[in-house]
């Protein structure tokens, strides 16, 4: 690639494209993007015209050769791409809200890569990467596909499944935040820290952790079991400590998401008080996002505001950045990333979508074989697993028993009969942006 690398992030009017531009100046050295194109849909023409004057100005300032193009014009922007990545929001953060809110009523967490959240925003979110890609095979055969739209596993499925694609990377900051946080809390260098992560997005584990090279799990969870100590969250996610006596039995380290499914009154518990005071996620989000929009349109600001850093996609730029980074340069570094299997994990369908410790080569991730996971954990990943293939089967064809079969099969949905109520009203609720049920 000699004539530098043409970037194309669809969803480039959301808030987090700050974080992305300050990857690409970060690494100009080594990865020397040429051109930048942030595409959306004309709802968020504004957005994007703001966010996108901030990529200028931002990269203006560092001095960087970085052309950025603004479009709401997908197929001109993917002519010809390197890496595309994709951070939209089919319906925006009010269709979130619904995901978030809709549950509730029926005693149902309401969580938006979760849950019956978690099955709508794959359901709308689906069929519009099974678009983005016919456009790919046309118009940028060679591009690598860049996930980070949520629920990125099933949505990463979906395309392994669905599509003849195989360019895909599913990407999420949680296994990166976890090991941010990790070395905060031994207060190391994260370089320090290596966690052996195996799982499903939102639903990972860190199975061994080592310390400059050293074995550390049992010490680490002898600290996060001890009384100050928080056993790690993201901003997104309510920091509710485990029973000490769960993880010392468990020997792994759950991730933040874990607790919709170890301690799902609780969280539903947080989730009602929230909805009833500040609001849902999605809702307090929206009132977040007012005021980053109101800092990016300041023609004096030429940085990433620090204010971003309230959202719960802390390191998502780290997390992109250094994935197509090491494509590009082909590094062979270890990189947690969603991916096909391949026998990686012995109890899940080689053909799957999994998160997983790769090596990250010019080819892709290759996944790094556990054999498979602990016995007390495998079930649950299974068991989201088998949910994600359903939805996005339901996704694809639009079958109503599909999605009520999907619905049910989530471990967080306590009966097909509240399945089915929760189904009719978000189907209801979100028709606009489900074409494929009309
Ligand atoms: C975490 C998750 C992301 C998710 C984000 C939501 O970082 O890993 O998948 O998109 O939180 O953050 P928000 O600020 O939108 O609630």
């Amino acid at each position: 690639m000699t004539k530098g690398i043409k970037i194309v992030t669809i969803g480039g009017g959301s808030s987090y494209t700050p974080e992305l531009v300050e990857g690409f100046i970060k690494r100009y050295e080594s990865l020397p993007v040429s051109e930048l194109w942030l595409v959306d849909i004309p709802e968020g023409e504004e957005k994007l015209n703001i966010v996108g004057g901030l990529a200028k100005r931002m990269i203006k300032e560092a001095g960087l050769p970085i052309k950025v193009h603004l479009t709401l014009n997908r197929r001109e922007a993917l002519k010809d791409a390197d890496f595309v990545t994709t951070q939209f929001r089919v319906g925006l953060l009010e269709a979130r809200a619904k995901d978030e809110r809709i549950p509730l009523k029926y005693g149902v967490i309401g969580q938006e890569t979760n849950g019956p959240g978690g099955l709508f925003k794959g359901l709308r979110t689906i069929p519009v990467i099974l678009d983005i890609i016919r456009d790919m095979e046309e118009l940028c055969p060679n591009a690598w596909l860049i996930n980070f739209t949520n629920p990125a596993g099933m949505v990463t499925e979906a395309v392994l499944r669905y599509s003849n694609w195989r360019k895909v990377i599913g990407l999420c900051n949680v296994p990166v935040g976890m090991k941010m946080g990790i070395a905060a809390q031994l207060g190391v260098e994260p370089e320090r820290v290596h966690i052996d992560f195996a799982g499903l997005n939102h639903m990972i584990y860190g199975l061994d952790i080592y310390l400059d090279g050293e074995l550390y799990t049992d010490k680490y969870i002898n600290l996060i079991t001890s009384e100050d100590e928080s056993s790690g969250t993201m901003q997104n996610i309510v920091d509710l400590k485990w029973e000490p006596e769960f993880i010392k039995a468990l020997k792994a380290i759950p991730c933040p998401y874990h607790r919709y499914y170890y301690k799902t009154d609780e969280m539903f518990d947080e989730e009602m008080k929230a909805a009833e005071t500040v609001g849902t996620r999605a809702e307090v989000v929206q009132k977040l996002e007012k005021e980053l929009f109101e800092l990016y349109q300041d023609e004096s600001l030429t940085i990433k505001p620090p204010q971003l850093e309230k959202r719960g996609g802390a390191y998502y730029s780290d997390a992109a950045c250094n994935l197509i980074d090491s494509i590009y340069n082909d590094r062979k570094d270890i990189q947690p990333v969603n991916t096909m299997n391949n026998g990686a994990i012995a109890s899940i369908p080689n053909d799957s979508a999994v998160e997983i410790n790769c090596v990250i080569t010019k080819d892709g991730p290759k996944p790094i074989a556990i054999g498979d996971l602990p016995v007390a954990t495998r079930g649950l990943v299974q068991q989201i697993k088998s949910f994600e293939r359903v939805a996005a089967e339901a996704a694809v064809t639009g079958d109503y028993q599909t999605a009520l079969l999907a619905m049910t099969i989530n471990p967080l949905v306590p009966s097909d009969t509240i399945a089915k109520e929760i189904l009719d009203e978000m189907l209801e609720a979100h028709k606009e942006h489900l074409p494929q049920f009309n």
